[in-house]
């Protein structure tokens, strides 16, 4: 989002006329802001970066001898592009991959080559690890979510990656990590301990991986003296289910419920993919499959709320948060892609189900306090995507970037009859929208209209807050399916929009098939 002054009166945007066709499905929308709820935490915007594909090399990693313009060999248009979305937090090694990734074999100047066996057994040089992880991390202003291998490795071996990471002391791992240029301890926020134990991971059932998780828990340590406590302090994830699997979750929880001192959990995770049939491409579909695709991508919503009533019995309390770090869509690899690179293209269709997601993820802000779409950069549900020196920004990187100001926002109450938006037999509501008090002290509201046909009207009556004004901006395009080329970067792109603000009221008129997001600035 621009940033905006309100020194307009009122009634704004005169210049955009709103049209009032007699045809326009309208809405009406109530908000209470004297009613916030929850913090919306900004991790439910993290992103996910695996050694998968061109993910990592040439998505992130070009090498400091590339001639792709880069800092210390990570590519610098890349970083301009996600420092845009202030990104809370980035996972990595993964994903499968990371129950076979061996740090020790990442750090220092001689770099065992290995296999990637998780995807496609390509050849992995190593030359991305642990230090050039945390400078990209670094240079796009994030934080780093690591994931442990629980799979393949054993507990040593991820204390001492811990211990490589934050240690302050003149420990031999402490020492090593200086003479590999980093003198002081890395920040590691978030702790994956393990990824999908149930399949990739290790194929345990849920009580094999409670037995391994929590010696991991148990073993692998932070000390980096600034996150001793509080904010600052490391989350430590657990595996968690698959999708429906409310089974996992129960043993995950019950086994929470009776911990000892020495380990714990700040988090369970939850993966779910909107994953239609691998046979689909992101591309070229019809209207059938563009609503049963948003049919199949709202059933996040009843598994979240699922999971949450069983974590809601071992602990009413909220302690552990459910972290959706695995979710986005998942379609047929692009032609002339190898099948292992997951390489999709990214339409106006996908940035409806980023906004979907992210408004299940807020409604849930008492318990879902993390989520990380996969996968930032050429992987399934991009944000951006490579192609030699080209960079193109996808419809979902928008999404994400409209997003910023819901980060760490006051969730706010919302109420609307959201209508019917009918495809064959797939009914959906034509409205899906949030609203929050941002720590700008501005009213968000993110308004999704699902309907590819028609335009919708919205007319928002606000309680409990009075407005200056409002601007915002709108991300359309001509087709449902609409996307973005390297010949074409920036067909679909936001757009500002018009809305008719007064003190406690808000018009505007949401075009087919988008989402936007308009910030009430407070009259003073
Ligand atoms: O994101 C791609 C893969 O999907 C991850 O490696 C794995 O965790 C999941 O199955």
């Amino acid at each position: 989002m621009r940033p905006f002054g309100f020194a307009a009166p009122l009634v704004i945007a005169a210049a955009m006329a709103l049209s009032a066709q007699a045809a326009t499905p309208e809405i009406a929308v109530t908000i209470d802001a004297a009613k916030p709820g929850p913090v919306i935490n900004r991790n439910i915007l993290g992103q996910f970066a695996e050694h998968l594909g061109r993910g990592v090399y040439e998505g992130v990693w070009v090498g400091p001898d590339s001639k792709i313009p880069n800092t210390r060999g990570v590519r610098n248009d890349v970083v301009t592009a996600l420092k845009a979305l202030k990104i809370p937090n980035v996972r990595w090694p993964g994903g499968c991959y990371a129950d076979e990734y061996h740090w020790k074999k990442g750090v220092g100047k001689d770099r065992p080559a290995t296999i990637n066996s998780s995807w496609g057994g390509v050849l992995e040089t190593n030359a991305f690890g642990t230090h050039e992880f945390m400078d990209f991390v670094d240079q796009i202003g994030s934080e780093a979510y690591v994931s442990v291998n629980v799979g393949s490795g054993a507990p040593q071996e991820a204390a001492d990656w811990l211990e490589y990471m934050t240690t302050d002391q003149p420990t031999e791992l402490g020492k090593l990590r200086a003479a590999n240029g980093r003198d002081k301890p890395y920040k590691v926020a978030m702790l994956g301990l393990g990824n999908e134990a149930w399949g990739c991971g290790g194929s345990m059932t849920a009580a094999e991986y409670v037995h391994e998780m929590r010696r991991f828990s148990n073993f692998a340590k932070n000390y980096n003296p600034a996150q001793k406590g509080g904010d600052q302090k490391m989350l430590k994830i657990a595996v968690g289910p698959d999708r429906d699997d409310y089974a996992w979750t129960e043993t995950v929880m019950q086994a929470w419920s009776k911990k000892v001192w020495s380990w714990d959990i700040d988090g369970v995770s939850l993966h779910s993919y909107t994953w239609p049939k691998t046979s689909e491409q992101a591309t070229g579909f019809d209207e059938a499959k563009y609503a049963s695709l948003l049919k199949t991508t709202l059933w996040m919503e009843e598994l979240v709320s699922k999971h949450a009533a069983i974590m809601d019995k071992y602990d009413p309390e909220k302690k552990v948060g459910l972290f959706v770090d695995e979710w986005g869509t998942w379609f047929k690899v692009e032609d002339g892609a190898p099948g292992s690179s997951l390489y999709q293209q990214s339409t106006q269709r996908d940035a409806l189900v980023a906004a979907l997601n992210l408004n299940i993820f807020a409604r849930h802000a008492d318990r879902v306090k993390g989520a990380n779409v996969a996968q930032m950069v050429n992987v399934l549900q991009a944000m951006v995507l490579t192609q030699g020196e080209k960079m193109l920004l996808t419809p979902t990187y928008h999404v994400f970037r409209m997003y910023t100001p819901f980060q760490d926002a006051r969730f706010v109450p919302m109420t609307y009859d959201a209508g019917t938006y009918k495809a064959g037999d797939v009914s959906l509501p034509r409205l899906d929208a949030i609203a929050a008090v941002g720590k700008d002290g501005k009213l968000w509201l993110s308004l999704t209209n699902l309907d590819p046909n028609q335009p919708l009207r919205i007319d928002a009556a606000v309680a409990g807050y009075v407005a200056a004004g409002a601007k915002g901006e709108t991300l359309s395009a001509d087709q449902m399916g609409s996307f973005n080329t390297f010949e074409a970067p920036t067909r679909v792109t936001p757009k500002p929009i018009a809305v008719k603000a007064s003190g406690k009221s808000a018009v505007l008129e949401l075009p087919p098939h988008s989402v936007t997001v308009i910030g009430l600035a407070p009259a003073k």
